[in-house]
């Protein structure tokens, strides 16, 4: 089942303290966001990738993604203060697809398997999310003390890709621009639409790259993995 999907990849990365966008950090040798692009690339379903970039990357990007043969992207928009911007600035570029597709370019560890499910069940029922089960015990605290403890059954803890119907996406960034909502992720802003989210479980290995412990985990995945 065909696809299209957005990457923002127009943050700074400053948690991760390197001094520069951390997508353009190594990972046996290649940049996180071309280990990220590579599995879109790679992937027959996907007919196309839009990518969010900050203006003064743009140029690099564009080598970076002529020197490793990234082929199928579609567009590079400007992306905006907060990640949702970029999101939106990719989508109000985009033609009508069927699925629409969001995910970091900072989660390089997606594979085919969890994506497929993903458009599948967007395909169904509208709008699906990865997560994967909460391991911890949850409490919740205020003031340095212990509110509740919260069942953890009932907690997932959420990355991407989020899948969508195009439309419902669409109408989703529409609505929370026009009502300068700003949410954490794609899914908030079609919840907010009375729109059922469903979840697909995925992997503990697709983290996101955010500080610099991420590197030596993300080193481990990609050695497990060959
Ligand atoms: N992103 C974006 N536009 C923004 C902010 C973030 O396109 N204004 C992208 C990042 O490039 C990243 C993804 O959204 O691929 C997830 O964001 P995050 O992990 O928070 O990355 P940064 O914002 O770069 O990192 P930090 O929050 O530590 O500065
Ligand atoms: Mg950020």
């Amino acid at each position: 089942m065909r696809y299209e999907v957005v990457l923002p990849a127009a943050g700074s990365g400053k948690r991760m303290g390197a001094g520069k966008n951390k997508l353009f950090l190594l990972l046996q040798q290649k940049p996180i966001l071309i280990h990220t692009l590579e599995v879109f690339q790679n992937d027959d379903n996907c007919t196309g990738i839009w990518l969010a970039v900050k203006p003064e990357e743009r140029e690099y990007i564009q080598q970076l993604l002529d020197e490793y043969g990234i082929t199928k992207v579609k567009g590079l928009p400007n992306g905006g203060e907060e990640r949702q911007h970029s999101v939106h600035s990719c989508i109000k570029e985009m033609e009508q697809v069927d699925i629409v597709l969001v995910h970091d370019a900072a989660r390089p560890f997606i594979t085919h398997e969890i994506i497929a499910s993903l458009v599948v069940c967007a395909m169904e029922k509208g709008a699906a999310i990865a997560g994967v089960k909460a391991k911890d015990t949850m409490k919740k605290v205020r003031d340095g003390v212990i509110i509740e403890t919260v069942d953890r059954e009932d907690l997932w803890m959420i990355q991407t890709p989020q899948a969508f119907r195009f439309e419902l996406l669409y109408e989703a960034e529409d609505v929370a621009e026009k009502e300068g909502f700003l949410g954490t992720d794609e899914a908030m802003l079609v919840e907010r639409l009375g729109h059922p989210v469903h979840i697909v479980e995925a992997s503990y290995d697709n983290i996101k790259m955010t500080t610099i412990e991420d590197l030596v985990l993300g080193e481990a995945i990609l050695k497990k993995r060959a």
